[in-house]
């Protein structure tokens, strides 16, 4: 008989979790102002809002916990970090940063001026506000086929270069600082990106003369699809494939609460000198001493583990095995979900779940919403509430794709939840032409909305 999978780890800790009753959820919910955001986590059974910071530690990262220096200054946790960043990466110069936010904001203070234009993959939200807040203009230039949730291909988050070569033609260069890629693209539902358009986005950009800049939070897990999907790769280790791809580019801004498998950090890294000194100055004021920079010197030492455990292909197996698996589990109920399922998370259509809710009243909000009562299940709505409005016509803006993301958390989650998640959404399903209204807002702020929006049931 074929040994079936089984992770390449055992558990040494426990954290209870709670059930409770639909009753309980209702009024839980109901307080919340149907806004999942708002809920107290001990009214959550299975937390699948996000990804980041989520994860459970390793033992390894434990001890190095115990072993932080925590010297203001030259801290030996640093060139811990130091020497893992160099070892993983390539990169020469780095930076660290309270979290990956933090990161884009010291980079971008550097690089991005008024009247900008920075062509990308689906910019992260923050990475966006970051370059918006600076009067510049991130530009999407994703592969159209990642917004066909039905499209199975291999490399779905993938820049379209043909796009992203107009942008370069029809902008002055001193207007394009760089082209950022997010590997893997997380709002296009954690699709990896392949070698090969890395590789292609680093010539137009040697070719331009500007520079590629990584957002890395998700490397590794698209290193594993890169192993797993593209000729040539599959006899390359993780660590070769990472350092191959860092090699192409001229920089990184790292959200370590991802793919390092850290409850906080972050930081930046660079091939360049100039621009590493340039943005010391600027993670002095926004971050702290350049040996630290908002971090701890135990959650250096836990970060610098973390990029070895996170990089390890046994691990990444188990982690992409798992979310693969709850997609699979939903595939198999009929329920629409973005194919193939991504590196972190399972995204569930809205559109398609509740064909016959008007847009006006939020789908992906009303099965956020319905999934918690059914079964204490946390997911978060990517659609049109969290768009926000147009902040020139304060409309509403209906992006294409209305969906759920069910994040699934680091080492921490077992098989049987993710059964437990889908049987639950199954239920949900099963009951959609009972539901016949959705989601109003009540009150909401002018941007980012979706954070502390109140809602109510129309
Ligand atoms: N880049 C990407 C691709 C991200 O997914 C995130 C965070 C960031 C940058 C910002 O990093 O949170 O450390 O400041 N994504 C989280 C999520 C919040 O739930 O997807 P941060």
């Amino acid at each position: 008989m074929t040994l079936p999978y089984a992770e390449p780890f055992k558990t040494k800790m426990v954290e209870p979790i709670h059930f409770s009753t639909r009753p309980e959820r209702e009024k839980w919910i109901s307080e919340a102002g149907y806004n999942l955001f708002n809920l107290r986590s001990q009214d959550v059974f299975i937390d699948l809002l996000t990804d980041s910071g989520t994860g459970a530690m390793s033992n390894a990262q434990w001890s190095e916990m115990m072993m932080g220096d925590e010297s203001y200054a030259g801290a030996s946790s640093y060139y811990k970090l130091k020497s893992a960043i160099n070892e993983i990466t390539g990169f020469e110069y780095f930076l660290p940063t309270h979290q990956g936010r933090a990161a884009e904001n010291v980079l971008f203070s550097v690089l991005v001026k008024k009247g900008d234009i920075i062509p990308g993959n689906s910019h992260f939200d923050t990475t966006k506000g970051h370059i918006e807040y600076r009067k510049a203009t991130a530009v999407d230039c994703t592969c159209d086929i990642a917004s066909d949730t039905r499209a199975v291909v291999p490399f779905k988050g993938n820049v379209d270069l043909e796009k992203l070569e107009k942008v370069l033609n029809d902008n002055p260069v001193e207007n394009i600082p760089f082209i950022i890629l997010t590997l893997t693209n997380n709002t296009a539902g954690g699709q990896p990106v392949s070698m090969e358009n890395i590789r292609k986005t680093a010539d137009l950009a040697n070719r331009y003369g500007t520079r590629l800049i990584l957002d890395s939070a998700r490397f590794a897990e698209n290193a594993y699809f890169i192993k797993t999907r593209e000729e040539g790769y599959a006899d390359k280790s993780i660590r070769e494939i990472v350092r191959e791809v860092f090699s192409y580019a001229d920089g990184m801004t790292m959200s370590s609460k991802k793919d390092a498998i850290v409850n906080m950090g972050g930081f930046i890294a660079l091939k360049d000198e100039s621009i590493y000194k340039e943005a010391t100055t600027f993670n002095i004021i926004f971050e702290g001493f350049i040996t630290y920079g908002g971090m701890t010197g135990r959650d250096m030492n836990a970060l610098a583990q973390g990029l070895y455990d996170g990089t390890d292909f046994h691990y990444l197996e188990s982690r992409i095995r798992q979310v693969g698996y709850l997609g699979s589990k939903l595939r198999e109920y009929g329920i629409p979900i973005q194919e193939p399922v991504g590196g972190h998370a399972v995204f569930v259509n809205a559109l398609e779940f509740y064909p016959h809710i008007n847009r006006e009243e939020f789908p992906a909000q009303l099965l956020a919403v319905e999934l918690y009562l059914e079964a204490g299940i946390r997911g978060i709505e990517i659609g049109a509430i969290m768009a926000d409005r147009d902040p020139v016509t304060r409309k509403n803006r209906f992006p294409s794709l209305e969906l759920v993301r069910l994040a699934i958390p680091r080492r921490v989650y077992s098989d049987n939840h993710m059964d437990y998640v889908a049987a639950a959404l199954r239920n949900v399903y099963e009951k959609r032409d009972n539901i016949k209204r959705g989601i109003k807002i009540v009150e909401e702020a002018p941007i980012l909305r979706h954070f502390t929006a109140i809602l109510d049931r129309v």
